[in-house]
Order: C-alpha cells, then structure tokens, then sequence
C-alpha cells in the first residue's frame, strides 16, 4: 500500500478491539504514526508490537475516555511524544439493547458517558491541533472520523438510547463540519451496519438471546477501517462527510 500518509500521526480511540484495533492497523499501514486509546492495555501492547513489527510506529494510551482528564492527557499526550495531531478516530462506543421500560438506568448512563462524552472530551481537546495540522501539515488536511451507526439514521424499538447516542454524533459532526470546512479540518461521519466484533456481547444475557437472531450477516471490522483508511487518504479537495455502510443483505 502507498505510504500517503506518511508523517502525519493518527489517535484512535477504542483501539484495543474490533472497528478500532483494524483501522489503526490500516492506517499504521498507510504510513501513519499511531496512537492507540483504550483501557485494556495489553490488547493495546499486542496492536502496537504488530505495527512496530511491520516497520511503523505506535503509541499505546492506556486510558477511560470517560474521564475528562484521561481524555485529555491522551490527545495531548499524542501531541507531545508523537510530535502533533492529524487524524482523530472518534470510534470508542457500547452499545446496551434491551426495552427502555425497566432498563438500567447505569446502562444508559454508560452509553451516553461513552459515546456522547467520550467523544466529545476527544474533540475538545483534539480541535487545535487538527487546526495547526491542517495550517502546518505534511498534506495540508486534518481529519476527524466519528464512527456513528445506522443506528444513527434510523432508531428502532430497542435501541432507544443507543440512536440517541448516534444521532447526537451526526448533528455534532454536521455542525463541526460546517464550523471547520474553510480551515480544511474535515470531519467525517462513518455508519456501520451489523460489523462482527465484541460489540454486542457487552448486553445482558436475556438481552443478547432477544438479539441473537437479529443480526444475520456481518461486515468484518477490516470493512469499516477500510471505508475509514478511504476517507482520510483523500487529496485535499475532497471530503467525504458522511458514509452508510451495511452487509449486503441488511435490510434495515
Ligand atoms: N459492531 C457493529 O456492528 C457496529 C455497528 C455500528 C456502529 N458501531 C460502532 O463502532 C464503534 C466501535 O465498536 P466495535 O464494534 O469495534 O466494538 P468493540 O469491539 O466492543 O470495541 C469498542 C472499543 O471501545 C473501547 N472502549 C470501551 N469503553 C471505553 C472507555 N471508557 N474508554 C476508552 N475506550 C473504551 C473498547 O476498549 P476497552 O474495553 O479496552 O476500553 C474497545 O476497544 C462503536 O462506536 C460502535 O458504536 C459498531
């Protein structure tokens, strides 16, 4: 694969599995040095020696982007050791099915903690770099990815709190995306359809056999980092704002 994006530096956050772990593998490829987020570090050290392995270079985070302040230190500290900040992977979310009457109300805080605030800490702190990327960069371009969901486009009964987490994701990128345009920090949103990954094994018991036949055919994680790798290795010009990305068969 051509090196395009070579000497720029990438974060990914929720990289220690799944959409995450194969995008900071695609992009490393690519010639990205990575900074790798997540909280279970020794799947983070297993991706980072795999880059280093192949020639590239990774930073590993061990950290909660829950947290604010680890939020924080993760950006910041990508800036510091890996010299600045070109692309941010907004990808870290849960995803907790189930009927909204006697749901956990924890299960709702964790999604909106995850997904919305999470999220949110990153971009905050991540913004002026993009920017001084963009001014100063080897391409001239900064990129935010935020990994949204169908869900994202289309709430159905069940997944109540999880859309809401999604759409929340696509009016926060569509306004970014306005805000930043003339300063050539594009901001991107991606929507998985079904992706085989350890997603969905996080719900309840009685949830998980409710869903069990929910899904039929699945991407593979490599599906979603591709269409990701796609968007940020675009010439300067061009900006893809928004990808829907179902299997095949996916009806809905
Ligand atoms: N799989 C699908 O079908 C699908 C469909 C649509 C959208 N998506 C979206 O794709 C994104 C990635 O999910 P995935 O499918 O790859 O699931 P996954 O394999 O469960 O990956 C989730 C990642 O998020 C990380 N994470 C969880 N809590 C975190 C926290 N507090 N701080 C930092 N990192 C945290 C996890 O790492 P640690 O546990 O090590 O922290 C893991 O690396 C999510 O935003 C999800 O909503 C997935």
């Amino acid at each position: 694969m051509k090196p395009v994006l070579e000497g720029t530096v990438a974060l990914v956050t929720g990289a220690s599995s799944g959409i995450g772990a194969a995008t900071a593998a695609v992009l490393a490829d690519r010639g990205a040095a990575v900074a790798l987020a997540a909280r279970r570090r020794d799947r983070l050290e297993e991706l980072a020696a795999g880059v280093r392995s192949r020639g590239g270079t990774a930073l590993v985070l061990e950290c909660d982007v829950t947290k604010q302040d680890q939020a924080a230190a993760a950006v910041e500290r990508t800036a510091t050791e890996l010299g600045r900040l070109d692309t941010l992977v907004n990808n870290a979310g849960v995803m907790l099915l189930g009927p909204a009457a006697g749901a956990p109300l924890a299960e709702w805080q964790e999604m909106v903690e995850l997904n919305v605030l999470g999220l949110l800490y990153c971009a905050h702190t991540a913004l002026p770099h993009l920017r001084r990327a963009a001014a100063d960069g080897p391409r001239q371009v900064a990129d935010m990815v935020n990994v949204s969901s169908v869900a994202g486009r289309f709430a159905r009964s069940g997944n109540g709190v999880y859309a809401l987490t999604k759409f929340g994701v696509g009016a926060f990128s569509e306004s970014l995306r306005q805000e930043l345009a003339g300063q050539y920090v594009r901001v991107s949103l991606v929507e998985p359809g079904a992706t085989a990954t350890e997603l969905a094994s996080h719900n309840r018991p009685e949830v998980l056999e409710s869903i069990r036949n929910q899904f039929g055919q699945r991407m593979d994680a490599g599906d979603i980092a591709d269409a990701i790798s796609y968007i940020v290795t675009r010439p300067r010009h061009v900006a893809v704002n928004e990808m829907l990305i179902r299997p095949t068969e996916q009806q809905r």
